[in-house]
């Protein structure tokens, strides 16, 4: 296990349930000190209690990442983290034309919107300081079109962009990005998407603790774009090789109810 997390400071972005919490867990294992983010301050209170357990310091700080002010005062509150993990985000299934725009605009608030301006408030000084780790959570729907989670895709395709941009500008100032892609994990993501778990879904779903260790792991070889799992590996190269239009409406077929 390697030691370059250890003593380092943390903070994790959707702390309080699935691969958040099991990242928050193994950096823990790892040594690192953590601050944990999330709405639901119980769950990130059962889980700071147990990441100290690891003789790592633990805090907790509720907040909607929604709101702008909650991702400033974040950013006063902290402003030395070494390491930042934004994994929260959020899905939400079914046909574009008839989703509430309030959940649209929520996904796009989180998933891209708060992702944006975190890293943008904790960067300057990672590369004041030479060194930093940022981890970007996208997802294999960032590398094509996903009819029925079409804006949630989309929001995916930006952070995978914007997170391989980032390495290349931060790298020679000490400061490294990995994009994290899982594919299907069992959490509570396809809940709160309103997805109901096809037998495709059950059947390939890895954990979000094997998700976590593999980010984890690409994270501290300073790779830049980190896929979980072979055949998801496999699925995000084959989507090179097939026209767009045409992945698109195999995506449909597959996610179709
Ligand atoms: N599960 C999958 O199949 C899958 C696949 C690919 C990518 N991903 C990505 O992996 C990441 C983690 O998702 P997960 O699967 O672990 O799902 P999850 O179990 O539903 O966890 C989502 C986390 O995001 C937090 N969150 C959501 N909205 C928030 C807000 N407004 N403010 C603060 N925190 C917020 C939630 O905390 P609170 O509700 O307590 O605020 C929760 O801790 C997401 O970015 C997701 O898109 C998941």
């Amino acid at each position: 296990m390697t030691e370059l997390f250890r003593g380092r400071r943390a903070l994790v972005t959707g702390a309080s349930s699935g691969i958040g919490a099991d990242i928050a867990r193994q950096l823990a294992q790892r040594g690192t000190n953590l601050i944990l983010v999330a709405r639901r301050a119980d769950r990130l209170d059962a889980l700071a209690t147990e990441c100290r357990l690891f003789g790592v310091t633990a805090e907790t700080a509720p907040a909607d990442l929604a709101d702008p002010v909650a991702r400033v005062d974040l950013a006063a509150r902290f402003s030395d983290i070494d390491i930042l993990i934004n994994n929260a985000g959020l899905g939400a299934f079914g046909p574009f034309a008839e989703t509430e725009w309030v959940k649209i605009d929520r996904m796009i608030a989180v998933n891209i919107t708060a992702l944006t301006h975190l890293t943008h408030l904790f960067a300057p000084a990672m590369a004041r300081r030479g060194w930093g780790r940022i981890m970007l959570v996208a997802s294999t729907a960032a590398f094509q079109s996903i009819p029925l989670y079409a804006v949630y895709a989309a929001t995916k395709a930006y952070v995978l962009s914007l997170g391989t941009a980032l390495n290349a500008e931060l790298s020679a100032q000490g400061v490294k990005t990995t994009v994290l892609c899982p594919g299907t994990t069992t959490t509570e993501f396809f809940e709160i998407a309103s997805q109901k778990k096809s037998a495709f879904i059950e059947r390939s779903a890895m954990t979000s603790a094997e998700v976590a260790r593999i980010g984890i792991e690409g994270m501290a070889k300073g790779r830049g774009t980190v896929v979980s799992g072979v055949a998801n590996a496999a699925l995000a190269f084959s989507t090179r090789l097939a026209p767009r239009n045409l992945a698109a409406r195999i995506a449909y077929h597959v996610v179709k109810p």
